[in-house]
């Protein structure tokens, strides 16, 4: 029987969310299962985020991350979602080297990955001109403002920004160009939750928050940092729904006495021959779990 059809979020009913509600619920994933989990659970845009590079891939920040890898994992959350509008970051250094370089880049997250937006960070002039590009090219594109963390050896470590008036000040304007740049919503990272309530009454897209307050028309979360399977320092914005770390190394210490123990497998999960099977033969090699072969 055909899965019934579900509509998907697009860009206009997106938008439509900053004025008519209710708040958009944003979460990173890198992979099909958990993109299907959030997707299943009605989170509305799932972001293939280079901190990818961080909380999966093991690196210091998200610096090393490459174009390859975003499509890859982009495209195995693409293959999960059925709902959710998929989002691709752009990562560090795929969209430095000029304009064609950039629309070129962007491209592959909807023409390979399957993505229907791409996310670049910072609002610099020749940025804004970038964006610009990449929605001629008829792509949809998500600012980011505030804390970007692809200039971690410009800023030296993560923190806040937009304490001081001159960067606040800074933070509203680079949003508004974003907007007039054609943006259909900009993630506001790490700033005073007074900062981003100017910019999200400044602006006419959803601003979406990560360190920012309640007043953004929408919030995002790492999924590592929601669930309790980060492995790094965690910022005060987490809340922590979850703690998967300690659930999943409680179950492979079960499994480890289990198998030192002689507990696993047991009958239950060993397969048998066939009663009649007498011909003293060998049996054939039982199908690899794996394989996920039907005894
Ligand atoms: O890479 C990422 O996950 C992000 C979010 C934190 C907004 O940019």
């Amino acid at each position: 029987m055909a899965e019934p059809s579900i509509p998907r979020i697009t860009i206009p009913a997106l938008r439509a969310r900053k004025t008519v509600g209710p708040k958009i619920v944003c979460l990173t994933a890198y992979d099909f299962p958990t993109a299907k989990i959030l997707d299943e659970a009605g989170v509305d845009l799932i972001l293939v985020g280079d901190s990818l590079g961080m909380v999966v891939l093991g690196h210091a920040n998200t610096v090393p991350v490459t174009m390859d890898e975003m499509i890859h994992h982009t495209k195995a959350v693409t293959r999960a979602v059925r709902r959710a509008l998929v989002v691709g970051d752009m990562p560090y250094f795929s969209f430095h080297l000029g304009v064609d370089e950039t629309v070129r880049n962007a491209s592959r997250f909807l023409k390979e990955a399957g993505a229907a937006a791409v996310k670049i960070e910072g609002a610099s002039k020749k940025r804004l001109k970038l964006v610009e590009a990449m929605v001629e090219a008829e792509i949809p594109v998500m600012g980011h403002v505030g804390l970007t963390p692809q200039s971690i050896h410009q800023l030296g470590q993560f923190k806040v920004k937009g304490k001081e008036v001159e960067e606040a000040r800074k933070i509203v304007e680079d949003s508004v160009n974003l907007e007039k740049a054609g943006a259909f919503a900009v993630v506001l990272e790490s700033m005073p939750l007074e900062v981003a309530k100017t910019v999200t009454e400044a602006v006419g897209i959803p601003t979406i928050g990560i360190g920012a307050g309640p007043h953004c028309d929408g919030q995002v979360l790492v999924f590592h940092d929601l669930v309790g399977y980060s492995t790094g320092y965690q910022p005060k914005f987490v809340r922590k729904y979850a703690d998967l770390s300690a659930t999943i190394g409680r179950a492979v210490g079960d499994y480890a006495a289990d198998v030192r123990a002689g507990r696993f497998p047991d009958d239950s999960t060993s397969y048998h021959l066939k009663p009649a099977a007498t011909t003293g033969a060998a049996p054939r090699r039982g199908p690899s779990a794996a394989g996920r072969t039907k005894e």
